[in-house]
């Protein structure tokens, strides 16, 4: 699915907006310096945004580890979820892991977090174990979620 934005790498002048949307959308939020310690760490990170006439829509931030991508961040503006943006950040960056031979993914996401969860789910992610009060702030539980990446899923999760 794609829509009228573009996705191209960070820039260190993005971090203000990408900060805005952490505050926003996050009951923990990176701060400044761990986002630019990030986005700056070309060797092992790969930082995407989506954008739309010069504005930030969405980011996605993942890591690699030998063979492995991590999803270290994703996050949507306020107001621009369900629209597909995350779906494009995800579409490339499968598609830039392709080419790196990286065969697995993993990632952690809050157990209430479903929306997530959902869409995850949909790029072949299935939960693999929690990891207790992973969330300091909220005192929340993670789910760890895995994927081969060769076998993407195309439907929804099955139901509870
Ligand atoms: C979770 C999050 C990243 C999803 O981003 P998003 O851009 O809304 O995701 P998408 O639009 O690609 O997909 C989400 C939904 O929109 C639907 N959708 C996608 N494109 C669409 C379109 N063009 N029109 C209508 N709906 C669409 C998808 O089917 C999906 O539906 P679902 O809710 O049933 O799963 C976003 O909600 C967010 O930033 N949440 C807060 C931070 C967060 O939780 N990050 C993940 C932490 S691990």
């Amino acid at each position: 699915m794609s829509g009228d934005w573009t996705i191209r790498l960070v820039q260190r002048r993005d971090v203000r907006d990408l900060l805005a949307i952490e505050q926003a959308q996050f009951p923990e939020p990176w701060s400044r310096a761990m986002l630019l310690d990030e986005i700056t760490n070309a060797t092992t990170r790969r930082y995407t945004v989506a954008v739309h006439d010069g504005r930030i829509l969405g980011y996605l931030g993942v890591m690699f580890v030998l063979d492995e991508l991590h999803v270290n961040t994703l996050g949507v503006a306020p107001g621009e979820e369900g629209r597909g943006v995350a779906t494009s950040l995800l579409d490339d960056a499968w598609a830039d892991a392709a080419t790196r031979g990286i065969t697995r993914a993993t990632l952690e996401v809050a157990v209430s977090n479903e929306r997530a969860q959902r869409l995850y789910w949909r790029y072949g992610f299935a939960p693999v174990g929690v990891r207790r009060r992973y969330y300091e702030r909220t005192g929340e539980d993670a789910l760890v979620m895995w994927a081969d990446l060769a076998s993407r899923l195309a439907d929804r999760p099955p139901e509870a």
